[in-house]
C-alpha cells in the first residue's frame, strides 16, 4: 500500500510518515525542502527502521509533477502537506502564497485524475473559521472572511477540492487542524522553524535553551479568564495518527460522502499563560517572558468541538498539554545537544 506524503520532511509530515510506516504503509515523500532538509528522511529511518523514498522537486512545477504521477500510478492515497504556512509572511508576499499553495494542489489533483489515484487527505486549518460566533467550533460553523492570504489559500483549496470532486471520481478528506505542538517521543524529530519562530511553543523552548532573550506574550487584555488568548493545542503525534485513520478510511471505502471535513483538536482551550505554566512545570525552569501589545490579526479564543471526528472518523486526541510541552522541550534539548537542569 503505497502512499505519497507531500511535505513529508516537514513538521507534521515527518510525524505522519512515521505513523504510516508503523501501520505498514510504504511511503514516498515529495518535498522541495523549502522549510526542511533531506536528513529528516534519515531521522525517520532512525525511528521506524525504514527510510522512505524521497523525491526532491517542487509540486508547483506542472511537468515534474505530471511525470511523478506517471511513474507512481500504483499510489493508493496522497496526504498533501506541502505548503507555505506563515501568516505574517503571507501578508507580505501574497502572490508567493497563492502560487505555491494553490498551483501545487491543482497539479496534484490533475495527476490524481489522469492516473486514477482516487484518495486525497488535505491539510486544512481552523483558520477558516476566523473568530467563531460559537465555541466550541464544529465543522458546521460558517467559513469567515480570511484574515490572511495564508488562511485564504486554505479556504480556496477546500473549494478547489470540492469542485474537482464534483466533476470526477476522486474522494477527499480535509482535516482542519487547531494548534499542533509537541514532538516525537524519541526526540529525533520535532518542530524546527527557520529563523525566529512565529509560533508560541518553539519560541518558548528556544527562549529556555538560550537562543532567545525573552518570550513576548501578545496581549493580556483579551476577554478571557487571565486576559491572554486561548487556543486548542494538539499533540503532533495525535494529529499524525488522524491522517493515518483518514487515509485508511478512504482506502477501505468507508466514507459517507466524497468530501469529508473533520476538526482535529482536543476540545480544550488553553491560554498563553496556561502554556507557560505547563512549560515551567514540566521543565522545572522559570521562563523569561514579558507582556507586550496584542499581535495584529490574532483572534481572542478558539477551540474545537471534536465530536464529529471522534464519532465518525473514529479518532480522538489522547495526549494532554503537559505531554505536548514536555516532548517539545525534550526535543529542543536533544536537537541543540544541551541539557538544561531544572532549577528546583
Ligand atoms: N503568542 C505569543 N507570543 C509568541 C507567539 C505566539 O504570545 O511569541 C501567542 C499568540 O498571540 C496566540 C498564541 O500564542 O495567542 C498561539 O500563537 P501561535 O502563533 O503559536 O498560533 P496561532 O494560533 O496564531 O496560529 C496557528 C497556526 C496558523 C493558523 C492559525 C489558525 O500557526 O498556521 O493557528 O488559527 F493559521
Amino acid at each position: 500500500m503505497k502512499i505519497l506524503v507531500t511535505g513529508g520532511t516537514g513538521y507534521i509530515g515527518s510525524h505522519t510518515v512515521v505513523e504510516l510506516q508503523h501501520k505498514g504503509y510504504e511511503v514516498v515523500i515529495v518535498d522541495n525542502h523549502s522549510n526542511s532538509s533531506a536528513e529528516i528522511a534519515d531521522k525517520i529511518a532512525d525511528i521506524s527502521g525504514t527510510k522512505p523514498t524521497l523525491e526532491i522537486f517542487d509540486l508547483a512545477d506542472q511537468a515534474l509533477t505530471a511525470d511523478f504521477f506517471k511513474r507512481n500510478k500504483d499510489l493508493k492515497g496522497i496526504i498533501h502537506f506541502a505548503a507555505y504556512k506563515a501568516v505574517g509572511e503571507s501578508v507580505a508576499e501574497p502572490l508567493m502564497y497563492y502560487r505555491n499553495n494553490l498551483v501545487s494542489l491543482m497539479n496534484i489533483l490533475e495527476g490524481m485524475k489522469e492516473n486514477n489515484i482516487p484518495n486525497l487527505v488535505f491539510s486544512s486549518s481552523c483558520t477558516v473559521y476566523g473568530q467563531p460566533d460559537e465555541l466550541p467550533v464544529s465543522e458546521k460553523a460558517p467559513i469567515k472572511f480570511a484574515e490572511s492570504p495564508y488562511g485564504n489559500t486554505k479556504q480556496i483549496s477546500e473549494e478547489i477540492i470540492r469542485d474537482t470532486l464534483h466533476a470526477s471520481e476522486l474522494n477527499a478528506i480535509a482535516l482542519r487542524y487547531f494548534n499542533p505542538i509537541g514532538a516525537h517521543d524519541s526526540s529525533i524529530i520535532g518542530e524546527l522553524p527557520l529563523g525566529i519562530p512565529n509560533n508560541l511553543v518553539p519560541f518558548i523552548t528556544q527562549t529556555a535553551i538560550g537562543l532567545r532573550e525573552s518570550l513576548s506574550v501578545f496581549g493580556d487584555d483579551y476577554e478571557t479568564p487571565d486576559g491572554t488568548a486561548i487556543r486548542d493545542y494538539i499533540h503532533v503525534v495525535d494529529l499524525a495518527k488522524a491522517h493515518v485513520v483518514a487515509v485508511s478510511r478512504m482506502i477501505d471505502s468507508n466514507m459517507n460522502q466524497k468530501f469529508e471535513i473533520f476538526n482535529l483538536g482536543t476540545g480544550i482551550g488553553y491560554s498563553v499563560l496556561d502554556v507557560i505554566k505547563s512549560f515551567e512545570k514540566v521543565s522545572g525552569l522559570k521562563l523569561n517572558y514579558k507582556i507586550v501589545d496584542r499581535r495584529e490579526g490574532d483572534i481572542t479564543k478558539v477551540w474545537a468541538n471534536p465530536d464529529f471526528s471522534n464519532e465518525v472518523l473514529g479518532w480522538k486526541a489522547e495526549r494532554d498539554l503537559d505531554n505536548m510541552v514536555d516532548t517539545a522541550w525534550k526535543w529542543e534539548q536533544a536537537y541543540r545537544g544541551k541539557t538544561i537542569a531544572s532549577s528546583h
